[in-house]
């Protein structure tokens, strides 16, 4: 569906909470029905040479212990995900330069011959030739988020960085036939309903695979400690009317829905989402992913986690899937590729 930016930006004030939820779990459940996809997220380093003003993980928040998992340990934790009924592994770490190219590379291969299971990496900006060099060791997927579209608010929350150039890359992650998502972060300060439908817009005109947008939660460690936190309610209003202009993209529920409210994501699957995201980080060192207050605080074992969750998915009324996931966008534009190299 085709919206103008004064139709989101009135959505996104409040105008039609029920019309535009019930439209956007509308549209969801006609391209998906019931179906929710589960991906387990590593957290395998939170190392980061960033500076992200919103961030716990940033370097200069000295007060946070840092750790890195080994090869080994990655490889032995993806391996839960197929007996716990999950179909894809998020590889995520800090921009964390530790880690290379043969490093992530190895990874990956030995991920994808040992398991069943899809790969998404979300390792931050990285070269060309790292990237295209994952995807032939069997990567399927990369995330890696815009946060923040505006020139100058991009500029300021993340110093040292340029939208133009996050884009380029998210571009050229396409480009390498990678099933691409972004996103944003709702609420951040200085935003406002205009600049937020405008990340919405540009979203959805870069045509991603998959869609995120979570809300802002300060860390007391970081410039933003006394910033007002993203609403909720907006943030579910942007992840419906993501829906709405994108039928066809993996959209998630956001661990930050669920920032003190244990139903928050499910609530982010009765307005359009169909995609949620556990943390299967290790007990040892899962609170210390700190990106924002509460991240994990989970302190149940990876199962219990799991099996807790599907029981809520249930409970909504959902169908917690085993598949890998992909999403129809992806599905119908890897079908043309295809075409187009056998009519060639
Ligand atoms: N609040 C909400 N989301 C955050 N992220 C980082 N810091 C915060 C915060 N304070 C998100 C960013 C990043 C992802 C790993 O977490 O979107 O890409
Ligand atoms: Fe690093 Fe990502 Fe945090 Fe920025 S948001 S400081 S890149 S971990």
């Amino acid at each position: 569906m085709k919206l103008q930016k004064n139709e989101i930006a009135a959505y996104l004030s409040g105008a039609d909470d029920s019309g535009l939820y019930d439209k956007a779990r509308f549209t969801c459940n006609a391209v998906f029905g019931s179906e929710i996809y589960l991906r387990g997220i590593i957290e395998f380093s939170n190392v980061c040479s960033k500076h992200c003003r919103y961030c716990g993980l940033r370097p200069e928040n000295t007060a946070v212990q840092r750790y890195r998992l080994s090869e080994s340990q990655i490889i032995h934790v993806a391996g839960l995900l197929p007996e716990l009924g999950i179909g894809t592994v998020v590889l995520q770490s800090g921009d964390d330069p530790y880690y290379s190219k043969e490093m992530v590379g190895s990874i990956v291969r030995e991920i994808k011959l040992r398991y069943d299971l899809a790969v998404t990496l979300s390792l931050g900006d990285r070269s060309r030739d790292e990237y295209a060099f994952w995807k032939d060791c069997g990567a399927d997927r990369y995330l890696l988020k815009a946060e923040i579209f505006d020139t100058r608010m991009h500029a300021l929350h993340r110093p040292g960085e340029l939208i133009s150039e996050r884009c380029h890359r998210i571009y050229q992650l396409k480009a390498l036939g990678y099933e691409t998502g972004s996103g944003i972060i709702v609420g951040l300060p200085d935003s406002t309903i205009e600049s937020l439908a405008e990340d919405l817009m540009q979203l959805t005109a870069m045509e991603l695979h998959m869609i995120a947008a979570g809300p802002f939660i300060p860390h007391p460690n970081t410039p933003l400690c006394d910033a007002i936190p993203g609403n909720k309610d907006l943030s579910l209003r942007s992840l419906a009317v993501l829906r709405l202009m994108n039928p066809d993209a993996n959209i998630p529920a956001t661990s930050a829905l669920g920032v003190n409210d244990p139903f928050g994501r499910i609530r982010g699957l009765e307005v359009g989402a169909n995609v949620i995201m556990p943390s299967i980080t290790p007990e040892s060192v899962r609170k210390l992913y700190e990106i924002y207050p509460d991240k994990n605080v989970v302190k149940d074992d990876v199962t219990s986690v799991i099996n807790h969750l599907k029981e809520d998915i249930k409970t909504a009324g959902y169908q917690p899937s085993s598949s890998k996931g992909f999403s129809p966008k992806y599905q119908i534009q890897l079908r043309s590729v295809l075409l187009d190299k056998t009519q060639t």
